[in-house]
């Protein structure tokens, strides 16, 4: 017998069932509060609302937990690559070696990208930003390639398969193309990452010498961006999806909401916010100070999370990953003793222990991004390639569910209650400003 909640109203009680997660976290079942009750839940930015059931990944932000279907991340980035992490989130398993063969070889098989697309890249402006050229093309993309009819598993994966890898490639394009740069081709005789960093800095005049550091690096840098259950881009991708476009506009939504500086954008937002503390003589105290002044629209860039109550785990993971980095590659990078004493700073001020506002896993990435030579522009695109077989996986399990619907949210209205029409000779000025 599952468990109920009671709410009680005007003197009449009405029951709604609890649904209970695989680690015990409750959900209240309320798909017929409204034709029960007349009543609609009021929850802006959706902040204690479920709007799925899903097997994909777990989040638990009280104690810092995040695992990609059971896995925990800490074992995935240490042990993992991302080919095989983005795998398991499509699939729900651990690849055998035959699998990941032939998953490897599909992604290669699809690593290129229509010729006739290059024009599109000709055509942006030189100073436009990666990301709306990411999601402008991606949505081109499908223009390119047959939309999924019935074609089943096969065709299913090889759409999968193609958006993972030339999104990569298109990015890579998109950097070289915006500097004037001869297109490096992707290899199939190099890893998904190697090739992702071959396509960046290889050039005719000076061949790039591929570092297994850096390579395991970007590897562990995208396990870590991968999935994040319903973040606010993986929501857009639902709810785009749910209108049951093709998947290739759905995904485009999901660009577009990640360069928010509040999402993804924060990367490249925490590079110049250190930048800025720098270029200031390097104390952080004026910016700690700012984002707690309420009156002040500047936050912490990297700090806080809709979910995360403690570290966010991907943070000390990136964390190390930064100074082995720049331990190995010799580099001394004063962003990144900045960045050590503003986290010490703000961990330690009430303000941020209060609202428990911890750093997230945008505080520490730009700092391993700008040591392998990533471009600051390219910080949220970075993040965008790692976190697409989320979206792939959470797309997916989305169209198969059977209690999917089109997203269509209810509101509370406000506005004005009904009233005549005024012809405008009637019109006052002063009378249209007053019924507003
Ligand atoms: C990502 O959701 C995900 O999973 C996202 C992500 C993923 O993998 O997909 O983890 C990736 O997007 C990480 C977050 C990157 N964004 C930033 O670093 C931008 C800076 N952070 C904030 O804007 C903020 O913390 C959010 C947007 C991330 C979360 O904000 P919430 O959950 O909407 O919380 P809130 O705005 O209601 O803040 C609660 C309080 C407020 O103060 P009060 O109104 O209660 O007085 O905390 C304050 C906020 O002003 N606050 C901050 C702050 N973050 C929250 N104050 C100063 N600096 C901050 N960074």
């Amino acid at each position: 017998m599952s468990e109920k909640v009671k709410l009680e109203y005007n003197g009449k009680i009405y029951e709604f069932p609890v649904i209970v997660g695989t680690e015990g976290e409750k959900a209240i079942d309320i798909r017929e509060l409204r034709e029960k009750t007349g009543f609609i839940t009021y929850d802006p930015g959706l902040a204690n609302t479920g709007v799925c059931k899903s097997s994909i990944t777990y989040v638990n932000g009280e104690k810092g937990i995040l695992r990609y279907r059971g896995y925990p991340i800490e074992e995935l980035a240490e042990k993992s690559t991302f080919v095989e992490t983005a795998y398991l989130l499509l699939n729900g398993e651990l690849p055998t070696k035959e699998e990941l063969k032939a998953f490897s070889d599909k992604l290669n098989d699809h690593s290129l990208v229509h010729e006739d697309m290059r024009e599109f890249f000709q055509n942006f402006p030189r100073r436009a930003h990666p990301m709306g050229i990411l999601s402008s093309m991606v949505t081109a993309l499908r223009e390119f390639y047959p939309e999924l009819k019935e074609g089943g598993e096969e065709e299913l994966n090889t759409t999968l398969a193609r958006l993972l890898s030339k999104v990569r490639t298109m990015a890579a394009m998109a950097y070289k193309i915006s500097r004037g740069h001869k297109v490096i081709y992707p290899r199939h005789d190099l890893s998904y990452c190697a090739n992702f960093l071959n396509m960046m800095f290889d050039s005719p005049v000076k061949p790039y010498v591929i570092d297994d550091d850096i390579v395991k690096g970007l590897n562990i840098f995208w396990i870590l961006h991968a999935d994040h259950e319903q973040n606010c881009s993986t929501a857009a991708v639902r709810l785009v999806g749910s209108a049951k476009v093709n998947i290739y506009a759905a995904i485009s939504a999901g660009i577009s909401a990640l360069w928010g500086p509040l999402h993804g954008g924060a990367n490249q937002a925490v590079i110049e916010m250190l930048k800025e503390i720098y270029e200031n003589g390097g104390d952080p105290k004026p910016f700690i100070e700012r984002a707690k002044d309420k009156n002040d629209p500047f936050r912490l860039m990297g700090f806080g999370h809709r979910i995360y109550k403690t570290h966010d785990p991907r943070e000390k993971i990136m964390k190390k990953l930064c100074h082995k980095i720049l331990d190995k590659l010799k580099i001394k990078d004063p962003l990144l003793d900045i960045a050590r004493k503003l986290e010490e700073m703000a961990l330690n001020d009430p303000y941020f222990q209060e609202k428990k506002l911890y750093p997230n896993v945008d505080f520490y990435s730009g700092i391993f991004l700008r040591a392998i030579g990533i471009p600051e522009n390219m910080f949220t695109v970075m993040f965008a390639i790692g976190r697409l077989p989320g979206w792939l996986a959470q797309w997916k399990e989305s169209m198969e569910d059977p209690d999917g619907k089109l997203y269509r949210p209810r509101q509370v209205y406000v506005g004005p209650s009904k009233r005549e029409y005024i012809p405008i000779e009637e019109r006052e000025k002063s009378t249209a400003t007053e019924s507003t």
